[in-house]
């Protein structure tokens, strides 16, 4: 059977290859330190995982959810007012099964073939995917080293900004760590009105921000709400990765289109998850502070660490992961990547992955402890692959 042609657009997924080399050296009793896949180590906290089993021993709550309940709505409101300083109402919000689904379905309602979008390279995978599913034309930006691996707007060229749909811009920026400067969501919403762009914003990673810097939401900017909509996750704040809760947030014909499109393939959100959602916005947010206060102590670890061994990685800002600069006897950030895994058992991920710009750079995840992440350097030190 010949499938279909935008299958041909999909690679062999990245982490499935390196996850294979790792099986096969654990078989061989090889100890591997896997900083490869963000998926954080950090229990869920035990008042969200009671609201859900509750909520599943009610019969009553396995029948199609069919919408949004009100009152998770509600929380969502609450929750920006207090926690960004952002009055949305309940129309301006709609569920999705985590942002990975919800940006990657985006396109399917905002593009037509062919319309052009905006996005960050290196970037997080699905960006590009959600916008090959739709048949849109990515257009990529650089995060490069030269501008703080952030946005830089006078690099977009006016005829690109005048045909393009929508710009993702995400900060605290997966892979690269990269978080937003005073004023520059000011300068995308004037860039954005004076283009006619729309500004997906991924904040999937406001509360993991370092050095006492406080993440915020892109809709806090004025204007904002005219120009953008946010996607805000659940899944690293409250470690919730698995349940597959976020939101679409803000320009409210932008939450209706993607409203429609949903409601033609999707019956709503599981009930019980709806309701671990709410405890989850609605109770205490301490961990979410002292969880941060544990990345920055592997953040510390990993490239504090990897400066004592002569390997200089900058300190990252914000996000759970380090993006850091491959040695110079090397052109390929796949093959250090091998390297790494094979002499000194450490699996990180290759920049090349997340976009041309990538190249020159591995990803490490901050999903181990700083005593393994010591334990993993040693070993980095000892294959005298630096
Ligand atoms: C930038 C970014 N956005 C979104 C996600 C995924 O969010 P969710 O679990 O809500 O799909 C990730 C996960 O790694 C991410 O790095």
């Amino acid at each position: 059977m010949k499938f279909a042609d935008r299958l041909d657009r999909f690679g062999e997924e990245i982490f499935a290859s390196l996850n294979n080399k790792k099986l096969e050296l654990e078989a061989h009793g090889r100890k591997i330190y896997n900083l490869s896949v963000g998926t954080p180590d950090f229990r869920t906290p035990e008042h969200i995982r009671k609201a859900l089993t509750e909520a599943a021993a009610d019969p009553e709550n396995w029948k199609y959810a069919l919408r949004d309940l009100p009152e998770l709505l509600e929380a969502v409101c609450a929750y920006y007012k207090k926690r960004y300083g952002v009055t949305i109402g309940p129309e301006q919000v709609m569920s999705c099964y985590g942002t990975q689904e919800g940006v990657g379905h985006l396109a399917l309602a905002l593009c037509n073939k062919g319309d052009v979008v905006l996005l960050p390279d290196p970037c997080y995978p699905v960006f590009q995917a959600g916008s090959f599913l739709a048949e849109a034309e990515p257009w990529y930006y650089p995060l490069s080293k030269e501008h703080d691996f952030l946005p830089y707007l006078e690099d977009i060229p006016e005829d690109v900004a005048r045909r393009a749909k929508y710009m993702i811009v995400s900060l605290p920026a997966n892979p690269v760590g990269s978080i937003a400067r005073a004023g520059i969501y000011d300068e995308i919403v004037a860039w954005a009105k004076k283009y006619d762009v729309l500004i997906v914003h991924d904040n999937a990673y406001s509360d993991i921000i370092f050095d006492g810097i406080k993440g915020g939401s892109f809709l806090a900017a004025e204007g904002a709400m005219d120009v953008g909509v946010e996607f805000f996750s659940l899944s690293k704040s409250f470690n919730v990765t698995g349940a597959r809760i976020s939101f679409l947030i803000g320009r409210k014909d932008v939450v209706d289109a993607v409203k429609l499109l949903r409601s033609q393939i999707d019956f709503g959100m599981f009930l019980p998850i709806q309701k671990a959602a709410i405890a989850a916005l609605e109770g205490p947010t301490e961990m979410v502070v002292e969880q941060c206060a544990d990345y920055q102590a592997r953040r510390d670890a990993l490239c504090g660490g990897a400066r004592a061994i002569e390997w200089n990685i900058p300190d990252t800002k914000g996000s759970m992961f380090v993006w850091a600069p491959i040695p110079e006897t090397y052109t390929s950030s796949m093959e250090f990547c091998m390297d790494l895994l094979n002499k000194a058992g450490v699996l990180c991920t290759p920049g090349a992955s997340f976009g041309p710009h990538g190249e020159g750079y591995v990803r490490f995840a901050l999903v181990l402890p700083p005593e393994e992440i010591a334990e993993a350097l040693k070993a980095v030190k000892e294959s005298g692959i630096i």
